[in-house]
């Protein structure tokens, strides 16, 4: 898909379908933008006739009667205008992309309008990203595949004086995009085709080509190192375990960023129920995002020191595999019981916050499909938040709610500890069904340094969507790639604060 961001006049602008953007109104939909008075009339009649009402993401294309216009204009609802927010943008931009791959338009342009108090340049990444999003289809194992019918060509159509400004939001956004689509393949993919040693070579290819460095230890080092939780669960399936540590060093503070990278969870001994066990392919998803922001920061080349680590494994039960009654020594020395070896994701987890600590970084942040607790605690409409520093919760919601990636936080009482006490160990790795979603989070906190603002994300809710979540326009069925635009406008604000 080629990009275009040019400054000129919608009459004389080339292209299958021009996009015209329009608020919902009291008597007739309000155009949201300055548009020549030929074009004006053009399209006139078919808002005034009252079939289109601007509602969001609601699309209608008209083909005007003059030859020397676009093929096609394309009316666009942003709905109400009280109520608009980039993430309406997103939305209504994906309905307009759809709408231009159905009609089998090649080239699209779209005025980018002035949307106070978002700038030109947000405006611009946003419609960028709902684009290159709301085309991907995860099509590596189809033998028959429609020819992509998707528009080849977008004309960014904005204003001379943010002309050079909007094409470096273009660039940025692309980048972002293109990392979201590389974490939705990896989460997508089958863990047949993905074990962990096959994860960590996909992770180097993507640092030599994007700029990042990647180590992998293996089953022998990471005995050695004592990452026993990380032992313990990969020790079930004969794909061993790797701890895959990826980074790109741009100057300036360390973030570490760390993802689950469970390539397949059948529970282990404590074996799930088969209905839907298909899914925890997607139980990777966080490493997928980490691995995934490894190359968007790389390639935005931000001034920050990023460590990306992932504890990449296979939860399968087998006579080698971790048992309930088992005792596992982690990284930092503490030792859990194990209770259920379907709480595996807190144990991987645990090695690699302790070894993240030891870096010392100005940060951790963990991404994971943790537990089905904070599915039914949020649902699919937002990632739960865990946070020992609310400095860096709240940069986290904020940037959460500028990307569209929302975050709802969790506390972390002292009173959930006592729910993962053990009689026989430093703690048991499951504290009973309620807040199920706290207590895996309070197991975490136990192996991070608490001098270290440091931030899990459970991403269980909303990095897949199924049949029962609505779709939106930019996130077609399957992987979401959750936590990569997340954490790429994160770090980019963090940046900005100096
Ligand atoms: N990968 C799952 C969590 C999960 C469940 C993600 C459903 C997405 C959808 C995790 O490893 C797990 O199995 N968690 C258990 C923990 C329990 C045994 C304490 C869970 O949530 O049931
Ligand atoms: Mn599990
Ligand atoms: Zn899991």
């Amino acid at each position: 898909m080629k990009i275009e961001v040019i400054s000129t006049n919608l009459e004389d602008v080339k292209a299958d379908s021009v996009v015209i953007q329009l608020f919902e109104g009291a008597e007739a939909p309000e155009i949201a933008l300055t548009l020549p008075e030929s074009i004006r009339k053009e399209i006139a009649p078919s808002i005034e006739i009252g079939g289109f009402k601007a509602k969001l993401g609601q699309v209608l294309p008209i083909y005007p009667k003059s030859v020397n216009m676009a093929r096609c204009f394309m009316l666009l609802g942003l709905g109400n205008k009280q109520e608009l927010s980039l993430e309406a943008v997103r939305q209504a931009h994906g309905y307009a992309a759809l709408k231009a791959e159905e009609m089998g338009s090649k080239s699209m342009a779209i005025p980018i309008p002035n949307l106070p108090p978002y700038t030109a340049p947000e405006i611009t990444a946003s419609v960028l990203e709902a684009l290159s999003l709301a085309f991907y289809r995860f099509n590596k194992y189809r033998s028959k595949v429609e020819d992509s019918k998707h528009p080849e060509l977008i004309r960014l159509v904005v204003d001379f004086d943010v002309r050079v400004m909007c094409d470096t939001a273009a660039h940025e956004a692309t980048i972002v995009s293109e990392a979201v689509k590389l974490a939705r393949d990896i989460a997508n993919m089958p863990s047949s085709d993905l074990p962990p040693k096959r994860m960590a070579e996909m992770a180097a290819e993507v640092g030599r080509i994007s700029g990042f460095s990647t180590k992998v230890l293996e089953m022998e080092e990471l005995e050695r190192m004592g990452m026993g939780g990380i032992v313990s669960v990969g020790k079930g399936s004969s794909n061993p375990p790797v701890l895959i540590v990826m980074e790109y060093d741009g100057g300036g503070e360390t973030y570490a960023v760390i993802g689950k990278g469970v390539v397949f969870d059948s529970g282990g001994i404590s074996i799930k129920p088969s209905e839907k066990m298909e899914e925890m392919k997607y139980d990777k998803s966080g490493a997928a995002a980490v691995i995934a922001l490894m190359k968007a920061v790389a390639e935005l080349k931000l001034p920050v020191r990023l460590i990306g680590i992932v504890p990449a494994v296979e939860n399968l039960p087998s006579g080698r595999a971790l048992k309930p009654g088992d005792i596992v020594r982690f990284r930092n020395g503490k030792t859990a019981e194990i209770i259920s070896t379907d709480a595996e994701g807190r144990l991987i987890l645990a090695d690699a916050l302790a070894y993240a600590s030891e870096m010392r970084p100005k940060a951790i942040i963990d991404l994971a499909t943790l537990t089905g607790a904070c599915v039914i605690a949020l649902g699919t409409h937002a990632s739960g938040l865990f946070s020992n520093s609310d400095e860096l919760a709240n940069a986290l919601i904020n940037s959460g709610e500028r990307v569209g990636e929302r975050l709802w936080r969790l506390p972390l009482w002292k009173e959930y500890f006592e729910q993962i006490k053990s009689e026989v160990a430093d703690m048991k790795n499951v504290g009973g069904r309620p807040a199920g979603a706290i207590t895996a989070a309070a197991f975490l906190m136990n192996f991070i340094d608490n001098h270290i603002p440091w931030a899990h994300i459970d991403i269980a809710g909303t990095a897949w969507t199924q049949e029962s979540s609505p779709e939106k326009s930019y996130i077609p069925r399957g992987a979401t790639g959750i936590g990569v635009r997340l954490l790429a406008d994160f770090l980019k604000s963090e940046v900005k604060r100096g």
